[in-house]
């Protein structure tokens, strides 16, 4: 009972003292905006805020040169006079409502010119709704102002992927050796499933470089596209492959003519085809460069080392 009677006396003078405290429209555009009055209410959001890179009045274009919480929030007079109200008037960016779009411009207003942000509204993600928030936040006091940190925040939508990453062979990404954005150009861009380089092979060459060559005798289907033979994320064959071998090579070149089975009488190639080895690696015992070849003559055409 006494309690509530308390609250009738402190909550219209708390609503008093923001209202003389509330700056008016004019020097809302000062430094900071309102942001010192929200910190009254809101001394989390606010802590968080202070512990990023939005609130540094050293770089030059930031928030904390502009309104502070109101940069992204928008005018929160009104919100203030209503001692935080029904929320009136703010920005509220986990309200379900509010369409993505128009989430991600209140970014945009400062980071359209940012460099990897150039082509956001042509990326997949910006089509299908996803907004800057639902991986950044000003308020998870982490590197980038990333929500989770990779490859977390990817899986948790990619959930299909999560299952290629954990298969016997993968890129090292649970391992945290190379992170996805190292392949995709996730705020949008030119190439196809948001790849960075033009094509699957230009991007694969950025740290394969060895397999781009030049080789005197080149092993078409590589040139063409790393993917007939492998997979991105991950696959129960090792190194990535499709398929295991030799099935892999069979699918395109003619299993009758040359087998490469256990059984294959190579009389002329050193008994090779007597090895145990010979069974799990089949083509590959003899065909070991199959991303091309410089060995001279025959031998090298045949991509044999
Ligand atoms: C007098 C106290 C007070 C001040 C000052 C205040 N707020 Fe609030 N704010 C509230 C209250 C109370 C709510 C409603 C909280 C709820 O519904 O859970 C709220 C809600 C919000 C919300 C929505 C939160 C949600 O979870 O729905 C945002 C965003 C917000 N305020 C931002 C601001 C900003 C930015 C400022 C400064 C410009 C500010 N507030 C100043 C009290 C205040
Ligand atoms: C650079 C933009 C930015 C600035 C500056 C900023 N916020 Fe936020 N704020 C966000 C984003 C984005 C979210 C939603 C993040 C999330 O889901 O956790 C958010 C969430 C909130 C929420 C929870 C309700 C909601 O909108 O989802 C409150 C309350 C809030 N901010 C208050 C503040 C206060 C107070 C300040 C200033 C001290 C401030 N914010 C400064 C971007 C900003
Ligand atoms: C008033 C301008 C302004 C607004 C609005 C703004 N930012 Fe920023 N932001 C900056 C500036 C300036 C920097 C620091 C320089 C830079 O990295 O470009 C920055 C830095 C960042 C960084 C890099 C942080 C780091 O650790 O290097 C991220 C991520 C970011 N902002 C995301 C956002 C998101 C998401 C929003 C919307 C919720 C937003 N910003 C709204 C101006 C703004
Ligand atoms: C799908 C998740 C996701 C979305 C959506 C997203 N970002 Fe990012 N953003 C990231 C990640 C992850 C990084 C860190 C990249 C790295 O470490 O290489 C980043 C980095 C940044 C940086 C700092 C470095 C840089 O690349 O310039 C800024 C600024 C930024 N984002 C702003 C934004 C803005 C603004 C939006 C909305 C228009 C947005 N981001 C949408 C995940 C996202
Ligand atoms: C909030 C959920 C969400 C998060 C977080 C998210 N994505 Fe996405 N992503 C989507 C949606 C939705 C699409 C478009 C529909 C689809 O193709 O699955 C998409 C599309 C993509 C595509 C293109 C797929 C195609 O078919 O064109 C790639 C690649 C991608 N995301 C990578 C990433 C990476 C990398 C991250 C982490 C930095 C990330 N995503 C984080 C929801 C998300
Ligand atoms: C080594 C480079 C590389 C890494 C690392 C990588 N990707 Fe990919 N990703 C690719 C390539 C290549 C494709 C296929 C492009 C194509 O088919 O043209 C792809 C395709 C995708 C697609 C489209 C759907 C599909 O399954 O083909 C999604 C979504 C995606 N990646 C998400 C992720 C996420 C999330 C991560 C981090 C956990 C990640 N990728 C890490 C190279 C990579
Ligand atoms: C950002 C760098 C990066 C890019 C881009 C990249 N890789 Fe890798 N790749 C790695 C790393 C790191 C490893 C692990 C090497 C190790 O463990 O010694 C690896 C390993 C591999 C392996 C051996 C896997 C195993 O099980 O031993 C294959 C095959 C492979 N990558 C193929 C590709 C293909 C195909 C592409 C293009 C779609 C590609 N890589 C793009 C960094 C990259
Ligand atoms: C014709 C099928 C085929 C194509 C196309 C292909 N590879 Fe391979 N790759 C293989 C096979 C088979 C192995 C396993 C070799 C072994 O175990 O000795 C392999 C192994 C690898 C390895 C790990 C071992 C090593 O040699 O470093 C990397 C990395 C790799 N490939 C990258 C690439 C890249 C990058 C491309 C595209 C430029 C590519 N591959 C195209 C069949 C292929
Ligand atoms: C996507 C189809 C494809 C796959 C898969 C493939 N190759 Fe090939 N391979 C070719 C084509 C096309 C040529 C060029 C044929 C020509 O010049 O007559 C070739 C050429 C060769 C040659 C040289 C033949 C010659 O006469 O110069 C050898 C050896 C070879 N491949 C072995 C392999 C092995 C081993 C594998 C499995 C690791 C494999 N190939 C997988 C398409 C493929
Ligand atoms: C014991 C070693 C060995 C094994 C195992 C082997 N090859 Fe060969 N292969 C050779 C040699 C040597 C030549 C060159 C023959 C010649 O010049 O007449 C050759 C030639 C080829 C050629 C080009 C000429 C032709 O006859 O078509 C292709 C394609 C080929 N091999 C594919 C394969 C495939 C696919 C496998 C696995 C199913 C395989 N090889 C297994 C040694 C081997």
């Amino acid at each position: 009972m006494q309690r509530k009677f308390l609250w009738f006396i402190f909550f219209p003078i708390l609503v008093l003292v923001c209202w003389i405290t509330v700056p008016s429209q004019v020097t809302s555009a000062e430094k900071g905006g309102r942001s010192e009055t929200c910190k009254m209410c809101h001394q989390g959001h606010y802590a968080s805020y202070i512990n990023s890179p939005h609130s540094k009045t050293a770089i030059r274009k930031s928030p904390a040169n502009a309104e502070g919480c109101e940069s992204c929030h928008g005018d929160g007079k009104f919100h203030i006079q209503k001692g935080g109200g029904g929320g009136i008037d703010i920005f509220i960016f986990r309200d379900k409502k509010v369409d993505g779009t128009a989430k991600s411009a209140k970014c945009l207003d400062c980071h359209a010119e940012s460099r990897t942000l150039t082509h956001w509204d042509m990326g997949a993600h910006k089509t299908a709704g996803v907004s800057c928030d639902n991986c950044h936040t000003v308020h998870s006091g982490k590197k980038m102002n990333l929500k989770t940190p990779q490859p977390e925040l990817c899986l948790s939508c990619h959930r299909s992927i999560r299952g290629q990453i954990a298969k016997q062979s993968h890129h090292p990404l649970k391992e945290g050796k190379i992170k996805c954005t190292d392949c995709h150009d996730h705020h949008g861009g030119f190439g196809d499933k948001f790849i960075k380089g033009g094509s699957v092979n230009d991007l694969c060459y950025k740290c394969h470089a060895e397999k781009r060559g030049p080789f005197m005798w080149e092993h078409p289907p590589v040139e063409e596209n790393c993917k007939t033979c492998h997979t991105a994320h991950g696959s129960n064959h090792g190194k990535l492959l499709t398929n295991r071998t030799p099935q892999l090579c069979q699918s395109c070149h003619d299993a009758t003519r040359h087998p490469g089975t256990l059984y294959t009488n190579f009389g002329n190639f050193g008994g090779a085809s007597q090895s145990n080895r010979m069974f799990a690696r089949a083509c590959l015992n003899c065909h070991s460069e199959v991303h091309g070849s410089s060995g001279p003559s025959t031998r090298g055409k045949t991509l044999v080392r």
